[in-house]
């Protein structure tokens, strides 16, 4: 049905791109205001048909069985005895991203702090920073009878950047954008005009997918992920997530090295944990190939070429890598060409690309090869005085106030925009933006009302 639809869509842009300006007006609705002038690229908001059927499936081509699994690892709602804690934000992954299925957006928002002096940002690690954990186990008989209360975390008086909001994002087809290579993200940026530039994040791999030979333990990758685009692998993030959110620290074998980045757990405001009191996984064995005691789970020896994430990083990461794109809603073929033309015509297009990105022939990752996507976005980072003052250590004030182009796909399981959530529609999301894309947004209130009922529509269709 929706392929229908879509080829449709397809089929009547290219006439109409072909077509006079007398034929476009003729497509459109109540067109007593045409679309700009004759001379606007007609560019569709919508294109490629991906067959995918249902928000939460997998990708074509993914083994149903492991998928299912793998959905099982992020959905399962883990205990203080899988090493939940001492300081956490959730005990499942799926708490936070559930939107339209498994693996979409929330309405959870985070909290960060940080410090600026003589113009340089610090997350303020050693006091817990840049994320403040907002749970605790609460108190419990930790080992040898040890009686445990772990401290909420606080701001700490130290922190200049205060009770900063950060919205959980969907994970629709995080799995295509983890496999595309860094040119295709770096190439985006020489086609923007110097005002609205974006800047590429460079950043270091700290965990690889092993199976692709082109990401490398510590190696540099292009960050992707993330608000800040601060975070560069899926395999990463997961990880990640899994410590920051959860508390649920891990080790991983990468090609025969031991990754201890993820090995131990947070520190309430930095303060160690007394002795037994971390949470009630059982101790690794006692600092083992050098792994942390208090490390919950762990590969183990990494020597002779193991490469292997820890399992449950591994489930998170396979689910991801495989959470297909959510469909687009049907939308009239005319809606969306009229869309996607004011769309870029205003310039929203010289950040939220309305290009398909297309994978590697055989990604390392696993996603079907040649697979194209419409993210609508470059994947760089923009000020649009947005910002929230949040980065990572050394950062200058100008840097910490760069935001990713948020991607415009799934838009319609939504209901809360932006990086601290702090829009409730997208036009209220587009009422924000300023600085770099301060033209675009006085552009959108100039539109006539046919211009901006197609553009919002073509919008709520993705
Ligand atoms: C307490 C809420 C919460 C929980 C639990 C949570 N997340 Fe998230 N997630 C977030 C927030 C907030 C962001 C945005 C982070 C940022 O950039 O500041 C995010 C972003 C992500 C991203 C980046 C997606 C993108 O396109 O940029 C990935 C991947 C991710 N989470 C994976 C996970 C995994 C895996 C788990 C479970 C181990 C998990 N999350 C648990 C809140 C949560
Ligand atoms: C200069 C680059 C740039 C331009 C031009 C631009 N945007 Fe954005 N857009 C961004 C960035 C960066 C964000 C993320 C901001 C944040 O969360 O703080 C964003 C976020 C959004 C969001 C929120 C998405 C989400 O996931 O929360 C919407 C909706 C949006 N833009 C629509 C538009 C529209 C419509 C236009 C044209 C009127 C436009 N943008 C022009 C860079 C741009």
């Amino acid at each position: 049905m929706n392929s229908v639809i879509r080829s449709k869509t397809r089929h009547q842009a290219s006439a109409l791109a072909v077509g006079s300006g007398l034929i476009i007006a003729l497509g459109l609705i109540g067109c007593a205001d045409a679309p700009g002038d004759e001379n606007d690229e007609l560019v569709e908001f919508a294109s490629t048909e991906q067959s995918i059927t249902a928000v939460g499936d997998a990708l074509p081509g993914t083994v149903a069985a492991d998928f299912a699994e793998a959905k099982a690892g992020f959905e399962s709602q883990e205990e203080i005895t899988d090493g939940v804690g001492p300081v956490m934000n959730e005990f499942a992954c799926v708490n936070c991203h559930s939107q339209g299925a498994t693996g979409g957006a929330s309405t959870a928002i985070e909290r960060r702090y940080g410090r600026v002096s003589n113009g340089v940002f610090n997350g303020l690690a050693n006091r817990g920073g840049s994320l403040r954990q907002l749970k605790t186990v609460g108190p419990f008989t930790g080992l040898n009878g040890a009686r445990c209360n772990p401290p909420l975390e606080v701001e700490p008086p130290e922190a200049t950047v205060h009770n900063v909001g950060r919205l959980a994002t969907p994970l629709f087809g995080a799995g295509l954008i983890d496999s595309l290579s860094d040119s295709a993200i770096t190439s985006n940026q020489a086609n923007q005009p110097t005002g609205q530039r974006g800047t590429i994040v460079r950043t270091t791999n700290l965990l690889p997918n092993p199976n692709d030979p082109n990401q490398t333990l510590n190696g540099s990758r292009v960050g992707r992920f993330g608000w800040k685009a601060g975070v560069a692998s899926l395999a990463q993030f997961s990880a990640d997530a899994y410590i920051n959110e959860m508390g649920i620290s891990t080790q991983h074998c990468i090609r025969g090295n031991s990754v201890l980045a993820f090995a131990r757990e947070s520190r309430p405001n930095g303060v160690a944990n007394a002795p037994g009191c971390d949470d009630l996984a059982p101790p690794n064995g006692g600092g083992a190939f050098g792994i942390p005691a208090e490390t919950d789970d762990v590969v183990g020896d990494c020597r002779g070429g193991v490469n292997e994430l820890q399992d449950d990083v591994n489930l998170f990461f396979v689910f991801m890598t495989h959470l297909a794109p959510a469909p687009r809603t049907a939308i009239d073929p005319n809606i969306n060409l009229q869309g996607g033309t004011v769309f870029n015509r205003i310039g929203c297009a010289t950040c939220h690309l309305l290009r398909d990105y297309v994978t590697p022939s055989r990604p390392g990752n696993g996603v079907p090869g040649n697979f194209s996507f419409r993210p609508r976005t470059d994947f760089l980072v923009h000020d649009i005085g947005t910002g929230d003052g949040i980065g990572n250590d050394g950062d200058s004030v100008a840097t910490t106030n760069r935001v990713r182009t948020a991607p415009l796909w799934g838009l319609h399981h939504r209901t809360l925009f932006l990086h601290d959530g702090s829009a409730n529609s997208i036009e209220a999301a587009i009422a924000r933006h300023r600085n770099q894309a301060d033209g675009s947004r006085i552009a959108f209130n100039n539109l006539n009302a046919s211009d901006r009922a197609a553009m919002l529509a073509a919008m709520r269709s993705d």
